[in-house]
């Protein structure tokens, strides 16, 4: 656990980076540090791994003062992500990736093996491990970071706009991984973004913050977007807080009505008394598989459903998806409602358009009272992505420091893996 202990950053010239900071960053969750430009997220960040020093309060890590450890030490129980990766051009991926852990003394060939492995694991190809790191792309290099951050095994993990500089389409895929490493590595992250649709996606907790270092607001996903502690943190969230909101309830909830599913097989005239007044019904293969809908009114005196044309369907899979997936499915057909399928695909009942409505009208009634975290939605939190914000082009520390050649160890290093020998870095002051 980290903690933030009445924390406040003045700069030399005066600037109030951060103002009087109280918060915990529980071990093994995603905190989020999330605000406009110039908030005060990069300087909170770094003055957990003392590359900033804070002028007044405390920060714990695991109940220790960080001050009163030498910063060597305490950065190599915390691996470091910027923007745009920060690797260094002059070595191969694999050396990289190995950074830290020769920093650390290993012998060669164990690092290389490591670094092997965690290339592997953050999804990339290793034919790509020998090449230097203007050949990848940008989304690679960015993976790339992520592994060597990771590559010895910190328990804490602190990541500056990791995915900032890279389509939305890519950031969509490593933000999926990362909470996908997450859930086999349990780390204690914490992961800075101006993206609030980032933020709601990979947080277990957002912290909220306002320009002047103040926290507006620090709570899990579901409860910030049902309650926003005031009007600028409102604001931040943006207009369709509402419906996002949905992504984190599960559709478990809805009734669904299995009566309206009907084989193929089926002729049409038992199809019509079965439909018993509703308008649609939803016509299954012999494997249970949805094949479309049926208009009731369309239905032929004779025959069965298959000589028919069917409307196009939307699916949820009931007991995973949010009701968010569910809504979206009811607006993919003519009928106004979802069939939902279990993990394999099979219809296992129909979620008409009122029992969606009585859903949603209780998560309405639910503001003010209490939300739901973010547990249960499991694969429908990736709906909310797709923003992708700004793309911002800062310059890598390593790719501009100059000091191409340099040895490990040195001031390239120090800044993008937040592992220097010296003092704190607390250098543009
Ligand atoms: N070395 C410095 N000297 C003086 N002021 C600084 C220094 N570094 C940062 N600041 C100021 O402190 C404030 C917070 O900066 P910080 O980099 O923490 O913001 P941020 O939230 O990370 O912003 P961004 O989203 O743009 O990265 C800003 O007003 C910034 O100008
Ligand atoms: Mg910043």
């Amino acid at each position: 656990m980290i903690t933030f202990n009445g924390v406040t950053k003045r700069y030399a010239d005066g600037t109030v980076a951060v103002d009087n900071l109280s918060l915990e960053v529980p071990t093994g969750e995603i905190t989020v540090f999330v605000g406009p430009s110039g908030c005060g997220k990069t300087t909170s960040l770094r003055m957990i791994n003392r590359m900033i020093d804070a002028t007044e309060g405390r920060i714990l890590l695991d109940g220790v003062d960080v001050k009163t450890i030498d910063p060597p030490t305490l950065r190599r129980g915390i691996g470091y992500v910027i923007q745009q990766a920060g690797l260094f051009p002059h070595r191969k991926i694999v050396d990289n990736v190995a950074t830290v852990p020769l920093l650390l003394g290993w012998e060669r060939k164990k690092a290389r093996d490591r670094a092997m492995e965690l290339l592997e694991r953050v999804g990339l190809d290793l034919k790509l491990a020998d090449r230097y790191p203007f050949q990848l792309s940008g989304g690679q290099q960015q993976r790339v970071g992520v592994a060597r951050a990771l590559a010895a095994d910190p328990p804490v993990l602190l990541m500056d706009e990791p995915f900032s500089a890279v389509d939305p389409i890519v950031r969509t895929s490593l933000q999926e991984e990362l909470l996908r490493l997450q859930a086999e590595l349990n780390k204690t992250i914490v992961f800075v973004t101006h993206d609030i649709d980032e933020a709601v996606k990979l947080g277990d907790r957002v912290a909220v913050f306002r320009v002047g270092g103040h926290l507006a607001q620090l709570d899990d996903p579901a409860t910030l977007l049902a309650r926003p502690a005031d009007d600028f943190v409102r604001e931040f969230l943006g207009r369709d807080r509402g419906i996002r909101r949905l992504s984190f309830v599960s559709a478990e909830g809805v009734r669904l009505r299995a009566d309206l599913l009907v084989p193929v097989s089926t002729d049409a005239a038992s199809a019509s008394a079965r439909a018993a007044g509703e308008p649609w019904l939803a016509v299954v293969d012999a494997g249970s598989r949805p094949l479309g809908w049926v208009a009731v009114k369309d239905l032929p005196e004779s025959g069965t459903l298959a000589e028919l044309e069917l409307a196009p369907y939307g699916t949820f899979v009931s007991g995973r998806d949010s009701l968010r997936g569910a809504l979206d499915a009811t607006l993919l057909s003519p009928s106004g409602n979802a069939v939902a399928v279990d993990g394999e695909g099979r219809a296992v009942g129909v979620a008409t358009r009122e029992a969606l409505d009585e859903a949603l009208a209780e998560v309405a009634g639910s503001v003010g009272g209490s939300a739901g975290g973010k547990g249960g939605v499991g694969g429908s939190v990736g709906s909310v992505g797709g923003s992708g914000g700004p793309v911002r082009g800062a310059g890598s520390a390593a790719g501009s420091s100059g000091s191409a050649g340099s040895a490990a160890g040195s001031a390239a290093d120090a800044e993008s893996t937040g592992l220097g020998a010296e003092g704190t870095g607390d250098a543009g002051e």
